[in-house]
């Protein structure tokens, strides 16, 4: 019998923290019932400290989910590790994360503490989540930079006090292989009481190495690792779960443990992120870009048609591609509608929210003959996100003739006035950005607008991305039609909705 690799996914907490990731409750609950399907062990939903919405989204994650362990951060002080055990209360398993930095650097320049009161406040903070659960994470935040024997002292100390897993962070993604997987060695092999607790790893992609470095750490005894889905994460980045995850199965030869996780679920994981947060996968990006499998040279082709394992070690449908790209069509009824929801796992609350989503499959379905998985992933996001919106497109009219300057005539429902603008510009969508801020008047900075399109063929949807930047907060925002004028549009006005949004949130490292 193999060890057990727990995967815990931080998608909704380190994820989040990229500028312009961040999430509503309804989109984490969402994310987070797409982990438990694929049986991620733990789903780290939030730093419940950060602001009243953070607690709710922990709360309703810890509420919705009942397979899966679901994990609160909580910096090592009382008001953190009170606030994460009252959001977790409603979970089936519940496991507080608190943590506290041990690197020289750390201590001196952002804590301003000395290492014994390090130690001090790391036991504490240990002993006061045990009240609230039996099953509590530590984490020597920079563990990556900091002294080995100041390392051993502290997580001895915190084994001792009740933490179950210790998690060894590669904060800064400063670590190589070979170096971060001897740490962990030295750590097991020098920790007296290191048999009581698994090791866990969290390592950042700042030189492309999270995934080796989480990899050659599981090789030296880790039983955890903390990933995230499409490798999203604080600055380049967290390891990705789909790359840790898949190369721990195909290279079963050089492992000895695995995991439980179902791998076909990785790819809707995967749009799903995407779609919510507007971070696109690359298309070379492992396992999951459109490329991953697709073999362009004639040479391969050759090869795959004659044996596929010539040139593919793995099974594009075991990570959940080509698998049941089943198609619905404007004949389709509802009860086909619903049905394809529920195989696609997702709830809808209300009879509503059905009906709504059910009028738009329909008006998409008179466009677009067929409507994949994809589609309906989208149509889904648009119309959970825009119902409940201050700021709402009614319609939108644009012109665009050779030799003529673009115009387009806006109307938006702004807190449910109904207001109206006509704007030109160099080109459609610029026309139609300039008549949307004319009436919203947000001052934001356009940072990024991306266009992909969510299926193949010119009837495609176009899948449209906008990140947008004042005073330094960064929000992004995305829409989905088959016009892409009117696809940027409503991604334009859905990160103008984040915008006003309230942003007084804690970030648990600065
Ligand atoms: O990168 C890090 O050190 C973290 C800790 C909070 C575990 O995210
Ligand atoms: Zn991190």
């Amino acid at each position: 019998m193999k060890d057990q690799l727990i995967i815990f996914d931080t998608t909704l907490r380190d994820g989040e923290q990229s500028p312009g990731a961040s999430m509503t409750k309804d989109e984490k609950v969402r994310i987070a019932k797409s982990l438990e399907r694929m049986r991620v062990d733990i789903i780290e939903a939030g730093f419940p400290i950060a602001s009243i919405g953070d607690f709710e989204s922990v709360q309703a994650v810890a509420k919705a989910v009942k397979d899966s362990r679901i994990c609160g951060l909580a910096r090592a002080l009382d008001k953190d590790i009170d606030r994460a055990g009252e959001a977790l209360k409603p979970a089936n398993a519940s496991r507080i994360h608190t943590f506290i930095a041990t690197s020289p650097i750390h201590m001196q320049m952002k804590l301003r503490m000395q290492p014994d009161e390090v130690v001090e406040n790391a036991v504490k903070a240990v002993k006061r989540a045990r009240q609230y659960t039996d099953d509590v994470e530590f984490s020597p935040e920079d563990a990556g930079r900091s002294d080995l024997d100041f390392l051993c002292r502290v997580l001895e100390a915190v084994i001792d006090a009740g933490a179950k897993t210790l998690n060894i962070p590669d904060t800064v993604g400063y670590n190589l292989p070979h170096q971060f997987g001897e740490l962990i060695k030295n750590l097991r092999e020098s920790i007296p009481n290191s048999d009581k607790a698994i090791f866990s790893v969290h390592c950042h992609n700042d030189l492309g190495l999270a995934v080796a470095n989480s990899l050659s750490a599981v090789m030296n005894g880790a039983r955890q690792v903390e990933c995230t889905i499409n490798g999203l994460g604080e600055r380049a980045g967290n390891a990705s779960l789909e790359e840790v995850v898949m190369a721990v199965r195909t290279r079963q030869d050089m492992f000895d443990c695995d995991t439980r996780l179902d791998t076909t679920q990785i790819l809707t994981a995967s749009r799903l992120v995407s779609g919510i947060t507007g971070f696109v996968v690359q298309p070379n990006k492992a396992i999951v870009g459109a490329n991953a499998f697709a073999h362009e040279s004639g040479i391969h082709q050759d090869g795959v048609l004659k044996n596929r394992e010539t040139y593919e070690i793995m099974r594009a449908e075991d990570v959940g591609w080509n698998t049941n790209r089943m198609v619905l069509g404007k004949h389709s009824g509802r009860n086909a509608f619903r049905s394809r929801l529920k195989e696609l796992g997702i709830e809808l609350e209300s009879e509503e929210d059905l009906n709504s989503a059910f009028t738009r499959f329909k008006e998409l379905a008179d466009k677009k003959h067929e409507v994949f998985d994809e589609d309906i992933q989208a149509l889904v996001s648009d119309t959970l996100t825009e119902d409940n919106e201050r700021i709402r497109l009614i319609s939108m009219r644009v012109c665009s003739e050779t030799g003529e300057i673009p115009v387009a005539n806006v109307t938006l429902a702004v807190d449910d006035n109904e207001v109206k603008t006509e704007m030109k510009g160099s080109g459609p969508v610029d026309a139609a950005f300039k008549a949307i801020e004319s009436m919203v008047q947000s001052h934001t900075e356009l940072q990024l607008y991306s266009v992909s399109n969510i299926t193949s063929g010119t009837d495609s949807q176009g899948e449209v991305s906008v990140r947008l930047e004042k005073g330094g907060r960064i929000v992004s925002g995305q829409g989905t039609d088959t016009d892409i004028v009117i696809a940027s549009a409503k991604a334009y006005i859905n990160a103008l909705n984040k915008m006003l949004l309230p942003a007084d949130r804690a970030h648990p490292q600065v």
